[in-house]
């Protein structure tokens, strides 16, 4: 890593969570595996609002002509995919510290999608890119042990590492929890140890102050409530699967999966966690940075 800033949860932590079992997650999440909050514009499934959700931040980057796409945090690939079905000239690179979920990608054998276990901390881009989407992972760009200059440091690396690998005026669009009514010092000591190690959520204004002199934000959405409604769906699926889940990851990691989806659930419900989508523009020249 070039820079000495901290820059999040560290590579056993993301394991902690993400490599626990593929088969678990295919049990509650939709068939793309889109782990994330996702769009819903009426009465459809949940697998229609994932593509919802995904074709939004594609829209954001200009997917019908970009030919070099990152996507920071990949997970299983669903948004990889959908990028290169809409556009056969796109290539697709994707990040994320997850080996299980890398090994699954490879298992699709999709063309035009390259995928590497590294952070962007780390990532050395072979060109610029035409656009870059992280979806869910800037939740992990910090961890609750730092403090709010340092963490304020490694989101501000993050920027500046998609202004050196994008091209001028080249988009980025990002959806990210953020803390609205609760802040770290709420934030469950339960999340922090059983579910989500060395990861703290950002306040949208600490985004805005990263990106500052980098990125002009451009579109800006609050979709709590999405979040609250893509939750319930998992929660159903995780209880209806119940007996199999247990089978996959013990009794006690099902325990504490159904309470982390619920203790989401009433969060985006009262408003104590936001779940915001932004789109950015790289600014060139950079402003007078902060
Ligand atoms: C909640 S998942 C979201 C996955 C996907 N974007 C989606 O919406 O389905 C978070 C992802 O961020 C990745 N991640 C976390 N920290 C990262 C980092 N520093 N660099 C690259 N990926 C990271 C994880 O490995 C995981 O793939």
């Amino acid at each position: 890593m070039s820079t000495t800033v901290a820059t999040g949860a560290s590579v056993e932590a993301i394991q902690h969570h993400y490599d626990l079992s593929n088969d678990f997650y295919a049990l509650w999440l939709d068939p793309s595996m889109t782990y994330s909050s996702a769009l819903w514009y009426g009465d459809e499934s949940l697998s229609s609002a994932q593509r919802n959700k995904l074709d939004w931040h594609l829209d954001r980057v200009q997917i019908d002509t970009a030919e070099r796409l990152l996507d920071v945090g990949c997970g299983w690939g669903s948004l990889l995919h959908r990028a290169t079905e809409r556009n056969p000239r796109c290539h697709g690179v994707g990040l994320s510290l997850s080996a299980a979920q890398l090994a699954a990608i490879a298992e699709h054998h999709w063309p035009r999608i390259e995928t590497r276990l590294e952070s962007w901390a780390d990532h050395e881009a072979d060109a610029p890119y035409d656009g870059i989407v992280s979806i869910g992972a800037f939740e992990h760009f910090a961890r609750l042990d730092q403090s709010p200059r340092e963490k304020l440091e490694g989101y501000r690396a993050f920027f500046v590492f998609c202004h050196r690998v994008s091209k001028p005026r080249g988009p980025l669009s990002l959806q990210t929890i953020t803390y609205e009514t609760a802040d770290r010092e709420q934030f469950s000591r339960f999340f922090a140890e059983r579910i989500f190690p060395e990861s703290d959520l950002p306040h949208l204004h600490e985004i805005a102050q990263a990106a500052h002199g980098l990125f002009e934000i451009v579109e800006l959405r609050n979709d709590r409530a999405h979040y609250a409604r893509t939750l319930r769906h998992w929660l159903s699926a995780l209880r209806a699967h119940k007996d199999e889940a247990i089978a996959l990851v013990g009794e006690r990691a099902y325990i504490d999966y159904e309470r982390y989806l619920g203790l989401m659930v009433v969060a985006f419900h009262t408003g104590t966690m936001n779940l915001c989508r932004l789109a950015l523009r790289r600014l060139d020249p950079p402003g007078v940075l902060a």
